[in-house]
């Protein structure tokens, strides 16, 4: 049982980089990919003991996200089934992370409450989960729940689960994040790249990676594969982009399966001018030094 609550803050994440490298044969595919943790929008979510409870239950300021389909509820469910670990909680989720904007809110929330669940389990002597066995659960929830269990700079191969921590290749420079009221769906994001490319995959890849003039910041090939499908159904991304662009940015291109899009700037008067031009025009911005 807790005594009082828990607060857990969950951040987010940008894709610098996401190329495609192959399909798996369950649908999947296989990426190689450079994740950097950034620390606003997050998620805050509230926990309290609830002994009058069932078990779990979630309530969130956005309604449509309490059901059994949120990954905090996914979650519990699958620690509690791993482990028989089955704490009586009331949690809340206030929600900053848009959903569908390729940032990974939901497997950021999963990951901090699947740490959360483990150091209570190990408070409680009750038998918590290795390290490996922690990831193994985290990738049952999501391809990017691992990454957040690490929450540090990492390059990802695999389907995004198999990391490697690195140096933030970016460090010093300004990142301008916008956020915006676009909702992608993955699923529809990787079918339309594969509708796109559809019999010969490795020549369809090797003449992505022949006409990539994509921008290297700092060493980073700054390019995400999925942006052109995601672009062709949202123009309105494309003109963000180049309007970032016409602000200096070194480099900009969409986070994951979009709609998020960020442009990497030198000059932090730069950064400041694409930011306040984009607010004025009714867009969700965030402006980061790295
Ligand atoms: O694992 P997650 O729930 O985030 O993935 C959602 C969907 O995105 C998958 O069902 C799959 O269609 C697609 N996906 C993919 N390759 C990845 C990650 C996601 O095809 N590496």
């Amino acid at each position: 049982m807790i005594s009082g609550t828990a607060t857990l803050i969950a951040g987010c994440k940008v894709n610098l980089s996401l190329r495609i490298t192959s399909r798996r044969d369950d649908g999947y595919h296989t990426l190689e990919s450079l994740f950097l943790p950034l620390p606003f929008p997050r998620d805050v979510i509230t926990i309290a003991g609830a002994p009058d409870s069932d078990g779990f239950s979630l309530s969130c300021d956005d309604p449509a996200l309490e059901s059994a389909d949120n990954l905090l509820s996914k979650a519990y469910t699958a620690y509690a089934d791993k482990t028989g670990f089955a704490p009586r909680l009331r949690v809340f989720l206030q929600k900053n992370i848009p959903h569908g904007a390729g940032l990974g809110g939901g497997s950021s929330d999963a990951a901090a409450f699947l740490l959360y669940l483990d150091s209570l389990a190990r408070e409680s002597g009750a038998s918590a989960l290795s390290r490996e066995a922690l990831r193994e659960l985290a990738l049952s929830l999501g391809a990017d729940v691992p990454f957040f269990l690490l929450n540090r700079p990492a390059k990802a191969t695999g389907i995004g689960d198999i990391l490697e921590e690195v140096d933030n290749p970016v460090t010093g420079m300004h990142l301008v994040l916008v956020c915006p009221d676009i909702r992608v769906s993955t699923p529809w994001a990787f079918a339309a790249w594969d509708k796109k490319n559809p019999e010969n995959l490795k020549s369809a890849l090797t003449s992505l990676r022949e006409q990539d003039s994509s921008p290297l910041v700092q060493g980073v090939s700054v390019q995400n594969d999925l942006q052109d499908v995601v672009f062709e159904r949202h123009p309105r991304l494309r003109h963000i982009t180049d309007l970032l662009y016409a602000h200096n940015a070194a480099a900009a291109t969409m986070s994951g399966s979009g709609a998020s899009l960020f442009g990497l700037f030198e000059s932090v008067t730069d950064a400041a001018a694409a930011a306040g031009r984009l607010r004025s025009g009714g867009e969700r911005v965030f402006v980061h030094r790295l």
